[in-house]
């Protein structure tokens, strides 16, 4: 590898453009580390998202040469081509300014997913337990350690043809929250997924659970909405 990277960064809007940059190469550079420092020392207008930079606030992820990553935790020498690299915003999302999008519809179809947990108890009630190994618990924890970047819903060619799917990352959440004996939503959670631009709207071809950060199979939990919401409607709960 070369002792400078070329770097191509989006800049604008939709209608933007990229820009061309040449950054020195670090040991253990990460994509983050090559943005923060075109924004430290060459352009301190290029807006970009970053909080945590150890892979836990979701909130980093880009296209990085076509492809949606969290950016904190992808190296430089894993992604830069002949000692290039191209960086976007994430798709799927309009871009507000170089590398943000803005995730309101993202997040709004959380809430539509009825993405929220309605508790059953007060804080007066003991709290209850839930044993370990029951196939609901393993059902939730499989698909828990979401962390909202976004990256799967880039990814999601659903999503591209059809905005008013939900994504892989809210049906992933509404799983989890089926598969959640203390919750009391589930009617309003079942009747939103299987509506219109529900987890029927899914075509299965997982690009999903490929690009997903964390390892997480969200084709895999929108496959039991599917069976459960079948399941409702056999019996007339839908
Ligand atoms: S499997 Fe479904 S949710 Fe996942 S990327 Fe494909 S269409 Fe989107
Ligand atoms: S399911 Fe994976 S890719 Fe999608 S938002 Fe959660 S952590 Fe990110
Ligand atoms: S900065 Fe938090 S996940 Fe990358």
């Amino acid at each position: 590898m070369a002792a400078a990277l070329e770097v191509l960064i989006w800049r604008g809007k939709a209608d933007g453009r990229y820009q061309a940059f040449t950054v020195p190469l670090r040991e253990s550079q990460t994509v983050l580390d090559v943005v923060t420092w075109v924004q430290r020392h060459q352009d301190p207008t290029l807006a970009y998202r970053f909080a945590c930079r150890v892979g836990m606030c979701g909130s980093c992820a880009m296209t990085v040469n076509g492809r949606p990553r969290w950016t904190c935790r992808t190296h430089i020498a894993k992604v830069a081509a002949n000692g290039r690299v191209e960086i976007g915003p994430l798709a799927n999302m309009p871009p507000i300014k170089d590398l943000a999008c803005d995730m309101g519809e993202f997040f709004a179809k959380w809430q539509r997913a009825k993405g929220a947990f309605a508790p059953s108890t007060s804080r007066r009630d003991p709290i209850e337990r839930i044993a370990p190994a029951t196939a609901p618990r393993l059902a939730a924890d499989a698909a828990i350690e979401c962390i909202n970047c976004a990256v799967c819903y880039a990814a999601c060619d659903s999503v591209r043809w059809n905005r008013d799917y939900l994504g892989p990352a809210a049906l992933n959440r509404a799983w989890t929250l089926i598969n959640d004996q203390r919750d009391a939503g589930q009617d309003a959670r079942l009747a939103a997924v299987a509506a219109d631009g529900g987890c029927h709207a899914c075509h299965s071809h997982q690009s999903c659970q490929e690009h997903c950060p964390k390892g997480l199979n969200p084709v895999a939990s929108i496959a039991g909405l599917k069976r459960r919401t079948l399941q409702a409607y056999v019996r007339g709960e839908l």
